[in-house]
């Protein structure tokens, strides 16, 4: 079971609790120069951007499939998402969710955290024991719902 990082999990990470939170969920497609080397410069760059910011989440890669939880303040998800939306390393975008409400946050303990597909169930079942409010656990229960139907290619809808 992945670990949360150390530094980020503890009690002064910025709105660890329940607050007003906007979420992206999308997928997309790799672009073919998307190698080991460059998922390694994506993630750290997020890392380090996301966990001055507030933003916290996942990252899936999986067969050049991209899909990504952004969870974190609006005024720093959007700004984001506009350069996500337009960064070469990736097209094909397509927003599978995007809501706005007051609850806990699905991944507290990760400024992003590449997950690997195999490890996504485990990440999710997790994420569920953990969760105390309603909409993170309905959020939960339709990605759990959604990867048992189809996976990620399915998600997609190319
Ligand atoms: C699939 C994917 C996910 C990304 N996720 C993040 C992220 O969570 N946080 C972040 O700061 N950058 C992320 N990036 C990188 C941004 O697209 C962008 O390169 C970065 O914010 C720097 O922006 P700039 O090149 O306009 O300065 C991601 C890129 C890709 C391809």
């Amino acid at each position: 079971m992945k670990k949360p990082r150390k530094g980020v999990g503890d009690p002064s990470w910025p709105e660890h609790d329940v607050a007003m939170l906007h979420i992206v969920t999308y997928c997309s497609r790799a672009s073919e120069s998307v190698d080991a080397a460059a998922l390694g410069h994506i993630v750290s760059t997020a890392q380090q951007y996301n966990a001055c910011h507030g933003i916290t989440g996942i990252l899936v890669f999986s067969e050049g499939i991209f899909l990504q939880w952004l969870e974190g303040p609006r005024d720093a998800i959007i700004p984001l998402m506009k350069r996500i939306a337009k960064d070469p390393r990736h097209d094909g975008l397509v927003m599978l969710n995007e809501l706005e409400e007051v609850r806990g946050r699905m991944f507290p303990n990760w400024s992003m955290e590449l997950v690997h597909i195999t490890e996504i169930c485990q990440v999710l079942s997790r994420t569920l024991e953990l969760a105390n409010d309603a909409a993170t656990i309905q959020a939960v229960r339709l990605l759990l719902a959604d990867l048992s139907t189809g996976g990620l290619a399915e998600l997609t809808l190319h």
